[in-house]
């Protein structure tokens, strides 16, 4: 992935700096991801192999649990240089660069492997470089997952049961307008006020990733789950372009090569983690239902609508891309 970033970006790394070379200095990384959580093992990991190859000199601080702030003030606050780095969901993402809301499209990834195979592509590189349009330099895609559904009265099976629930979503336009197509009544709301919203009655319910459901303490509330996974969720690993061209040659390849790895370590987190959440969300008594293929299909077609309504608001060069 990094080779065909740094080609497409074409900027000047590997050049001069800034930061003079040798020099110390602190890297901070926040995120909204809970602290054991399978990113945050991958932001360590980033961490440790940034601090190992630079002998100490760059020091990179994770600030996990929202700590720095939501997504959306965290990605605002990498663009002008107030902290260096974070993580958000590309679907926040793409409020600041609208080429990315191709994947906010439901059902348009069967399974991680397809989704990797886009994002690792020609089209993924090219995207990711689209953000230096917006003061950021993208070292890689993290990975939220897939999401899927955790309701506070009762399972929901089927696209016409959604029809007037109160569902938190991201502020996510993309997803906003599926859920409205199928009659729901999206809610969107940050990640830091969900908890209370699902307690108070606020929301009806909400959609994440198992892991991150669970984590954040979702399924409490929420304990009517169906694994939907009706979105796929990548992150992006974003860095402030001003501050990364400002380093040396030498620490931008430390840089870079640590977020190599560290997005491999969190999809091999990843491959795994949604059985074993989902397990210990039903031995903490939550109710998990699979889609029969028949339900799944009804899921997949109401979909439709949205699709013709939105398919030429977004850049359809690369949505029909990623469908082929
Ligand atoms: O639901 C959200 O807001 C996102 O999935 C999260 C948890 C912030 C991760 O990007």
């Amino acid at each position: 992935i990094a080779v065909g970033v740094v080609a497409a970006l074409g900027i000047s790394l590997w050049g001069g700096s800034a930061m003079a070379q040798g020099d110390s200095y602190t890297i901070k990384f926040g995120n909204v991801i809970s602290a054991g959580d399978t990113q945050n093992q991958g932001y360590a990991l980033f961490a440790d192999l940034v601090k190992e190859r630079s002998d100490g000199r760059i020091k990179v601080q994770v600030y996990p649990d929202s700590q720095l702030g939501g997504e959306r003030e965290m990605i605002e606050a990498t663009q002008f240089g107030d902290i260096e780095m974070t993580a958000p969901s590309v679907g926040v993402l793409a409020n600041f660069d609208k080429s990315l809301e191709v994947f906010d499209f439901p059902f348009i990834f069967e399974d991680a492997e397809t989704a990797y195979k886009v994002l690792d592509s020609e089209l993924g590189d090219e995207m990711l470089a689209g953000l230096q349009n917006s003061g950021l330099i993208a070292l890689g895609w993290g990975e939220n997952g897939f999401r899927n559904l955790a309701m506070v009265k009762g399972t929901v099976k089927t696209p016409d049961e959604m029809k007037g629930i109160k569902l938190r979503t991201m502020q996510v336009p993309m997803h906003i307008a599926y859920w409205r197509s199928i009659g729901a009544a999206p809610t969107p709301m940050p990640f830091p006020e969900v908890f209370t919203s699902l307690q108070q009655g606020v929301v009806d319910g909400v959609e994440n990733p198992y892991e991150l459901l669970y984590s954040a303490k979702f399924t409490e509330p929420a304990h009517y789950l169906t694994e939907t996974r009706h979105i796929y969720d990548p992150e992006v690993i974003l860095i402030s372009k001003d501050f990364f061209e400002g380093l040396s040659a030498e620490d931008q390849k430390i840089i870079q090569g640590a977020a190599d790895e560290m997005v491999a370590k969190i999809r091999s987190l990843k491959a795994t983690i949604s059985d074993e959440i989902r397990a210990k969300i039903v031995a903490a008594g939550g109710t998990v239902t699979d889609l029969t293929d028949a339900e799944r299909q009804q899921w997949i077609d109401s979909a439709i609508p949205f699709y013709k309504e939105n398919a030429s608001k977004v850049d359809t060069e690369k949505l029909k891309a990623i469908l082929e």
